[in-house]
């Protein structure tokens, strides 16, 4: 979230100096109207604090980029063909094209068209829902931690955050979240398998929640990583929009497909929830004609997904060994990266695995470091074990 007088980069940067008790303060509040009173608060709330590392963010290209959930595998063969097949067209609107697209989409999840809107990159789409369910305040409950894009939007409309945290197991605690709903609740926001734990909920339990929630409050389910699980379509909560329930599901082509540049994700909703959103902010724009027919391209390519997930479990398990044999006790991940505690402060942390060539996260759960490392390619994850083994030597 980008806001004109305090962005994001500042309101982690004042998480980041209220958790380190850092003398900064001063430097990242008093920025404008926005309620620094607020962000301290919200800060002080969170389970979760990320260390803002001051890092490049587009790191130089000798870095391995494990730091951002980036699919290194491609986009496929298919995708690029159709992007420069594409590069001729760029003088027209993507009408036509984006109707071929959402059709695709349609089919593949079981709906009719109408209950699909789609965006550059599901942020838009969170961003887009945050805005219209909280204009006029309200309150969000979401896990902690959780991913924060559309907390963070919803409290940036003055709506009041309802943190439950994650069960010890990093399972959302269902019931916790059930009992946080209130009358001035707007919207419960679930993130499946969740970032930055990699963990996930299990589809049974969530599904009877969403069926019982969703009749008083709205449930959005974020399936971002959903793709990453062999049985993908059995664990997804489309099925529940398909029959009549109020629940929104978001999907993106930045994961599985490799897309991230490229921008193109959608939401699953009823189309009255959808209607609500197109009163106030207009749909189903916003991508590219070259992102389009990329994303129609990727879309059938199953073979690339399929191999996307082969690969990505092959660099999953590769990273579990070697943190086993360094008897790092990881988080189990149904995700493309791994959280996993480090006993080291994690801004010099991240600073040193740079200088060896690696960027990741770092973040403070509950007070302790933990690195989120991204799977990337084999030597990537090769040059990520030995910096990790030098650093934490
Ligand atoms: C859980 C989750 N949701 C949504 C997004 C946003 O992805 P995009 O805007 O690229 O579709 C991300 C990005 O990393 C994510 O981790």
């Amino acid at each position: 979230m980008k806001n004109a007088t305090f962005s994001r980069r500042d309101w982690l940067r004042s998480s980041l100096t209220l958790a380190s008790g850092a003398a900064v303060l001063p430097a990242a509040i008093g920025r404008g109207d926005f309620s620094t009173e607020q962000n301290i608060q919200w800060a002080a709330q969170s389970r979760l604090q990320e260390l803002d590392f001051q890092l490049p963010l587009n790191p130089p290209a000798q870095v391995a980029r494990l730091n951002a959930n980036e699919n290194p595998f491609g986009p496929s063969a298919k995708t690029r063909l159709a992007i420069m097949e594409t590069a001729m067209q760029g003088n027209r609107y993507a009408h036509g094209e984006a109707a071929t697209l959402r059709k695709l989409i349609a089919e593949r999840e079981g709906v009719s068209e109408d209950y699909i809107m789609m965006g550059p990159g599901s942020t838009d789409l969170l961003e887009k829902t945050a805005i219209t369910h909280f204009i006029n305040g309200g309150n969000i409950v979401s896990a902690d931690p959780a991913y924060m894009s559309l907390v963070n939007t919803a409290k940036s409309f003055k709506a009041s955050w309802k943190n439950v945290p994650l069960k010890k197991d990093w399972s959302h605690d269902l019931a916790g979240m059930e009992s946080a709903i209130d009358a001035n609740t707007k919207l419960i926001y679930v993130c499946n398998p969740n970032n930055p734990t990699g963990s996930i909920t299990e589809a049974k339990a969530l599904r009877s929640f969403c069926e019982k929630v969703s009749s008083k409050v709205p449930v959005f389910v974020d399936e971002a990583y959903l793709e990453y699980l062999d049985d993908a379509m059995a664990s997804s909560m489309v099925d529940l929009v398909a029959k009549g329930k109020n629940v929104i599901v978001a999907r993106t082509f930045s994961k599985i497909n490799a897309m991230a540049g490229l921008r193109v994700g959608y939401i699953v909703a009823l189309p009255s929830t959808l209607k609500k959103i197109e009163d106030m902010v207009r749909g189903n724009m916003g991508m590219c004609i070259t992102s389009v027919n990329a994303a129609i391209a990727s879309i059938q390519d199953a073979e690339f997904h399929a191999n996307s997930r082969k690969w990505t479990a092959e660099g999953r398990e590769y990273l579990y060994q070697e943190l086993k044999k360094m008897g790092i006790n990881y988080v189990p991940s149904y995700t493309s990266f791994i959280l996993f505690p480090i006993e080291m402060e994690g801004k010099a942390f991240l600073q040193k695995m740079y200088d060896s060539g690696v960027a990741v996260r770092s973040f403070l759960i509950d007070g302790k470091t933990y690195c989120r490392v991204s799977v990337g390619l084999k030597d990537e994850l090769k040059l990520f074990t030995e910096s990790l083994k030098k650093v934490m030597a």
